[in-house]
């Protein structure tokens, strides 16, 4: 049926079918879990306090030209002291979950052997108080700061035994409040930048030997934590990784350019994510390693492929990728052009429909019992207003377009089940300093001031409707 509406003098013939002006269903699943997420070194500052030892990043900072501005996580947002405040933002969001992480050298200053008593207090105040508040801790064992005094770090296969004795310590003083344990966070950015880019801590350019054996050991320290936080939880404890997979889009929706993305990811992530899932090194990746492949102790494989609980996902950046008969592989990634839209940090290229086939190729490929995404958002230049404010709309549109194609895969039936977004504050950004922001409170590192931005609402409306708004 066609209708006639007329307005500003014109007519104008309209279809007035059933769809039009109908909107489609946006909403969540009932009981999907929205939150935030943090990092210790990020977030905490207090880096001599109460017994903590030294991490790699606290030498690393410190050392002249490795972080923009010579900056360093000595004060960071100050969330040792100011924990309590960030929690009321928290609630004040609405979240029912909250993942952050522990810094290993709070608790074994010297990586292993006695436990500093006042360390573990620090992260008791923090998950009662969260409790308190009604949000669920989704802790992280490590991200990214690693006791200094363990010698070799990940070059070292003993640290992958130290990272398992303090989760299972971890474990065993949480477990009575913490339900999700995540062993390590981003496998590729604590191996491959820090020791072969050379850009993160301990800032290594290893060769090819090197840094395929320190991915070993990450992945090794990954499988067993993962078996130590089961050995050492009391109750119904789940564990699992946050890994920043590298994910492929198909250029075209087509079977032909689909099938090539799902290839490119399980090979692209031969030495991370698919030798956790499916517990060996694939062959095109042994078979490209040659000589400088790991080396392997029996029984590895197996620790590394310890069945888990749930696969949580840091999606940013995309690559989308087609199919291409011409090569032997059978893909090609079309690489990012200048002119290509990205955020403020040069890396975060936007790409939403990465979250929609991060979630699917995952299942497809790996099947895993549950999926979350453990970080997901982005940089801006972010300014307060001359009324303080700070309506940050690129930041809105980046996160409505991600939650959108995350929206798809849950009404597509994939099993995700949350969504923690990256950050709660603006933080120290690592190499970055506090150049970049990802917060959707903006932080005033001097006054140490929290203002929550345009994106907080944005997020809290769609936490309280759970549908995109
Ligand atoms: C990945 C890391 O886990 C987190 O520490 C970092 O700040 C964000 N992505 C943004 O780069």
């Amino acid at each position: 049926r066609t209708g006639l509406a007329t307005g500003a003098g014109l007519s104008v013939a309209t279809t007035a079918n059933a769809i039009a002006g109908t909107p489609i269903d946006r909403s969540f699943p009932k009981d999907f879990r929205w939150g935030c997420a943090t990092a210790s070194y990020q977030i905490e500052g207090a880096v001599n306090e109460d017994g903590r030892g030294a991490s790699i990043w606290d030498t690393f900072s410190h050392t002249p030209g490795k972080v923009a501005n010579g900056d360093t996580g000595d004060v960071a947002c100050d969330s040792y002291h100011r924990y309590r405040e960030d929690i009321a933002l928290l609630k004040n969001l609405g979240v029912g979950v909250y993942r952050m992480s522990i810094a290993w050298s709070r608790i074994f200053p010297d990586g292993r052997g006695q436990p500093n008593q006042k360390g573990l207090d620090y992260y008791n105040r923090v998950i009662d108080a969260l409790l308190a508040a009604g949000i669920q801790p989704y802790v992280t064992l490590f991200h990214w700061d690693l006791p200094q005094a363990l010698p070799g770090g990940w070059q070292n296969r003993d640290t992958a035994h130290a990272f398992a004795d303090y989760a299972g310590y971890m474990a065993g003083k949480l477990s009575d409040r913490v339900r999700h344990f995540i062993t390590v966070n981003e496998l590729r950015c604590f191996t491959d930048l820090s020791y072969q880019v050379g850009i993160h801590a301990p800032g290594l350019k290893l060769p090819p030997a090197g840094i395929n054996q320190v991915r070993h050991h990450g992945v090794l320290a990954h499988g067993l934590g993962a078996q130590a936080v089961r050995a050492h939880a009391k109750g119904d404890t789940q564990v699992g990784i946050a890994d920043n997979t590298s994910f492929f889009v198909p250029v075209i929706e087509t079977s032909e350019h689909i099938a090539a993305a799902k290839k490119a990811t399980r090979e692209d992530n031969a030495m991370f994510l698919t030798a956790i899932m499916e517990g060996r090194y694939i062959d095109s990746y042994l078979a490209a390693a040659g000589k400088d492949a790991p080396k392997v102790q029996a029984g590895d494989m197996a620790t590394i492929g310890t069945p888990l609980d749930f696969v949580a996902l840091n999606i940013y950046t995309p690559t989308y990728v087609k199919a291409d008969p011409s090569v032997p592989r059978g893909w090609t990634p079309l690489p990012h052009l200048p002119q290509s839209p990205r955020m403020a940090s040069p890396w975060l290229y936007v790409g939403p429909e990465v979250a929609f086939w991060g979630v699917r190729l995952t299942s497809e490929l790996w099947n895993p019992k549950s999926l979350y995404i453990s970080e997901n958002g982005c940089s801006a230049d972010d300014v307060l207003d001359a009324q303080g404010r700070d309506d940050d709309a690129d930041r809105i549109m980046y996160l409505r377009n991600y939650l959108g194609q995350f929206q798809r895969a849950t009404a597509e039936g994939y099993p995700l089940h949350g969504y923690f977004l990256w950050s709660l504050m603006d933080n120290f950004e690592w190499a970055d300093g506090y150049t970049k922001r990802f917060g959707i409170h903006y932080v005033d590192f001097k006054t140490q001031q929290r203002t929550p931005k345009l994106s907080a609402q944005w997020y809290k409306e769609l936490i309280r409707r759970n549908a995109l708004v």
